[in-house]
């Protein structure tokens, strides 16, 4: 099976995306090509150390790469200014030079610690990102946001900074959980509906069952999502203009996050999966939307099964003010207007803050009686 490969062209930088099916056991050989040194610093967790780190060190060995590996603990309450520290530490102690390089290897929490730590350790060493959840191979990994979480709220402290590389290996999500894969699908959908009618209609025949889907067809959903989701980035590297179409589904999301307090019980894929079909909901009461191409998204994260109502138990503590205040209180809103990014039809996205608010309302109310 091949490769595919997506080269980011940025300004300053520009890097590859290798996507492939075992592409770990090649690492070493693609590492080399872009490192200054071979000299490098495996950032990574127990779990993925368990299932999949061997295969990484054994390929990093037979290209005569030298590394070292340092331990974080699992979850999203580790992204913080603590773990940044952990890390520098470890890598200050080790005498890390200006030209050693850091890898990232594990899902979005770990890409986004790395990647911070990486720009200010020395005032900026290189990184290389081996994304291993299905949310940090379309997501996280591409882009250069990095950063951590504070007691402000989420990704509050961080820079833009690209890796040198990303290796993205779709054997690697073979061992993720399946609620895993559907979070990250839902960022794969997103893609189509924002930009990419053709890969909707190409994900609506292939993806009906997210944990069967052939190694083939998962290397052409990532490579899609991310040659998307670059295009946006390449054009808006600075989030300032179209970069917020990604924020599609997000600023219901977010909210249900936040009411959720940020647990487990909803994942952010799960929210914004909710929050998309809201999004469609509303373009369709806008009169952007048609009524068919509604039922078109309705019925595609049915069939495949992406969460699409609020879990009763925290339905249940919400109220139509409650969330279009925590809408409000998000950190992308300004002048006090809430910026929605709507469709105009399937793969045609657009910002707007000129809505009806009676219709915004009816979006929510509606989504606490299903
Ligand atoms: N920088 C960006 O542009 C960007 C974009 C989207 C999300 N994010 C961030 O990404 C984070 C979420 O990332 P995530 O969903 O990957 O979560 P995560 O990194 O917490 O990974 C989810 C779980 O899966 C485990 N895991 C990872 N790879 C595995 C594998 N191959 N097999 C088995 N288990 C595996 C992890 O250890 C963890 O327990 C959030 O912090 C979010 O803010 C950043
Ligand atoms: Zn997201």
């Amino acid at each position: 099976m091949k490769n595919k490969i997506l080269l980011v062209p940025l300004k300053n930088q520009s890097y590859k995306i290798i996507i492939g099916n075992d592409i770990i056991r090649n690492a070493g050989t693609l590492i080399k090509r872009v490192i200054k040194k071979p000299k490098v610093f495996i950032v990574t967790n127990k779990l993925l150390k368990k299932h999949h780190l061997s295969k990484l060190l054994s390929s990093l060995k037979k290209s005569k790469i030298e590394y070292k590996t340092i331990l974080i603990n699992d979850g999203e309450k580790e992204k913080n200014i603590s773990t940044v520290k952990k890390i520098s530490d470890e890598l200050l102690n080790s005498k890390i030079d200006r030209d050693d390089t850091l890898i990232a290897f594990g899902g979005g929490v770990l890409g986004d610690i790395v990647g911070f730590v990486a720009s200010i350790t020395l005032r900026g060493v290189d990184f290389i990102q081996i994304p291993t959840t299905l949310l940090a191979q379309v997501d996280s990994s591409v882009g250069g946001k990095t950063g951590v979480n504070t007691s402000h709220g989420k990704n509050l402290i961080g820079t833009f900074n690209q890796p040198i590389l990303v290796l993205s290996d779709v054997s690697l999500l073979k061992t993720l959980e399946k609620r895993e894969l559907k979070a990250g699908y839902s960022e794969i959908i997103k893609y189509a509906l924002i930009m990419d009618d053709d890969f909707f209609s190409w994900l609506d025949k292939n993806f009906k069952k997210i944990d069967k889907v052939s190694d083939s067809k998962l290397i052409e959903a990532v490579y899609r999502s991310c040659k998307n989701k670059a295009h946006i980035v390449k054009m808006d590297v600075r989030e300032s203009g179209v970069r917020a179409y990604l924020n599609y589904g997000h600023t219901f999301g977010h909210a249900l996050e936040k009411l959720n307090n940020y647990r487990d019980t909803i994942k952010h894929g799960e929210a914004v999966s909710i929050g998309m079909l809201m999004a469609s909901y509303m373009s369709f009461l806008e009169g952007h939307l048609s009524d068919k191409e509604l039922d078109k998204i309705n019925d595609h994260f049915r069939n495949t099964s992406l969460l699409t109502v609020i879990p009763k138990k925290l339905k249940d503590k919400l109220s139509t003010p409650v969330i279009q205040n925590t809408m409000l209180s998000d950190k992308k809103v300004k002048n006090g207007k809430i910026n929605l990014v709507l469709l105009k039809k399937i793969g045609k996205a657009f910002v707007t803050n000129k809505y009806k608010q009676n219709n915004l309302k009816k979006v929510i109310k509606d989504s606490l009686i299903q």
